[in-house]
């Protein structure tokens, strides 16, 4: 009998033994990037995660590329990922989607964002709801959209100047969902029984956290939240079915007219998960790109001298004093243009960009192999001395001789090639308005916080409290900003 039990010790040895030298030296048909996986099962999540209070590259980044170069294996949250800081392979990554890579994220994320969001669909589906989003955010909707968006910026403004402080993250996030969900979906806040940002609000705190759902933890929350923001919207699509409108405005609308024409590839299901990612897509990267702009802006004045400069210009010269922002002014605010790019540049907002190889593909003497996550990581590039001469200092005239629109190989917070970011336009308009808004009538001062951490999504841990004043109120009280 105890030779029985032997062998089966002695079996469940030897196989745990080759699962971890099979973990430890994956299969590969060529050369494999060098690099670590870590911990069985675990790999290299905790280092992964680990908070960073800078803006500077990430230390995990930065010790595996001093060790290993710009492209190395590491095993993230079970999974087998190669990470590439490699300005050319991000580039062939970008460029190669549908043929070589195919956009993939981790389980994880599409369980907090949905299996059938934009991210995770491909091909004639993919398609046909990005033409959906160009339609909402492109540039002919900005175009209409403009005085509203300088409308809300303007009110909302005028209330914060009112009040002893204001935490700017959370006010532009609120600012930018209320406009969004209007246009979206017809939501008026004030009008509903259903408070729609607040569970938005448990979504985001465990977002970008480890992924283990058990009550208690960030990411369980993160689904609890997406589960009631999931239910209000699909209880609102149904509503608006119970009571159609007579002119056909918002996106739902849209999507209601799409699935009663029995012939449309859309389903609710795909519609609700868009509306979803649409609205925190919205207004949580452009709060922070918000955020950080009006950070950075507070400690380089020269920066700030020159953005009022360009905004008071554009008042001056104006017709029609009147009338408010054209878009052609706001084509012409060319430092404006420079400060967001030097601003998200700098923010690393999305710190990591996933795909998944779908052939063995050879990169400078290595072998990605199929079926591997491929992880692109902005930062690495954007931060790296050779693509940017001092990366770290906030200097938005380096743009001006640079290609500001689109993505380049040295430029990706948008992403890249065919899925680069469909709100880019939308997201400029709300910081260039927001920014005109704010420096030709306001001043402000730091009141607390303002610090920031990496885990390795972009936080204000502390907020980032302002007193915003009037320009006039404080010439007449002589007070310098
Ligand atoms: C500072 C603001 C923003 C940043 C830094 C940002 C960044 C990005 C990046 C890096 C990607 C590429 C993801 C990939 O290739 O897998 C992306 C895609 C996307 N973004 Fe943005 N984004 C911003 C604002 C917005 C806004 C305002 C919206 C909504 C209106 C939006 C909606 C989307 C959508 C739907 C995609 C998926 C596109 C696709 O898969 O083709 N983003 N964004």
């Amino acid at each position: 009998m105890w030779h029985v039990s032997l062998c089966i010790a002695a079996t469940i040895m030897v196989s745990f033994t080759h699962w971890v030298y099979r973990w430890r030296n994956p299969r590969c048909n060529g050369n494999l990037p060098p690099g670590s996986m870590g911990w069985p099962l675990l790999g290299e999540t905790l280092h992964f995660f680990a908070p960073n209070p800078t803006w500077d590259t990430p230390p995990f980044l930065k010790h595996r590329i001093k060790r290993y170069g710009s492209v190395f294996r590491t095993s993230l949250v079970g999974r087998p990922v190669i990470v590439s800081t490699d300005s050319d392979l991000n580039y062939m990554i970008f460029q190669q989607e549908g043929q070589l890579f195919q956009s993939w994220y981790p389980d994880s994320f599409t369980e907090v964002f949905g299996r059938q969001n934009v991210g995770s669909l491909h091909g004639y589906m993919y398609k046909y709801l990005k033409n959906m989003v160009l339609y909402l955010f492109g540039p002919e909707s900005l175009k209409k959209m403009l005085h509203e968006v300088e409308s809300v910026a303007a009110t909302a403004l005028e209330k914060w100047a009112g009040q002893e402080s204001v935490e700017l993250k959370e006010a532009t996030a609120n600012m930018i969902f209320d406009l969004t969900a209007k246009k979206l979906i017809s939501y008026d806040p004030e009008k509903s029984s259903e408070n729609l940002r607040e569970s938005f609000v448990d979504f985001i705190k465990g977002l970008i956290s480890f992924p283990l759902d058990i009550p208690g933890t960030a990411y369980h929350k993160c689904l609890q939240g997406r589960k009631k923001a999931m239910k209000m919207l699909k209880n609102m699509l149904e509503d608006r079915r119970a009571n159609p409108r007579k002119v056909k405005t918002d996106f739902f609308d849209y999507v209601l007219e799409e699935l009663d024409r029995g012939d449309s590839i859309l389903t609710e299901a795909i519609a609700l998960d868009l509306m979803f990612v649409l609205l925190f897509a919205s207004f949580e990267t452009t709060s922070l790109a918000i955020t950080v702009a009006v950070k950075l802006l507070r400690d380089n004045p020269r920066a700030l001298q020159e953005l009022t400069e360009e905004h008071e210009n554009i008042l001056r010269n104006r017709e029609n004093k009147e009338s408010g922002l054209t878009w052609k002014e706001y084509k012409s605010m060319a430092f404006t243009f420079q400060l967001i790019n030097e601003t998200v540049r700098l923010a690393n907002i999305v710190p990591g960009v996933f795909r998944k190889a779908l052939k063995d593909v050879k990169f400078k003497g290595y072998t990605i192999p199929a079926g591997w996550a491929v992880m692109v990581c902005p930062p690495a590039v954007h931060l790296n001395p050779v693509n940017y001469k001092d990366p770290l200092e906030f200097n938005p005239w380096r743009w001006e001789r640079m290609d500001q629109k689109g993505a380049s190989k040295n430029f990706m917070a948008f992403g890249g090639g065919m899925r680069f970011c469909v709100g880019t336009d939308f997201t400029k308009v709300q910081m260039a308005v927001f920014l005109h808004c704010l420096v030709t009538k306001y001043r402000w001062q730091t009141v607390r916080g303002g610090e920031i951490v990496r885990t390795p999504g972009l936080q204000f841990p502390n907020g980032f409290h302002v007193k915003i004043t009037e320009r006039q109120t404080e010439s007449k009280s002589n007070t310098r900003i």
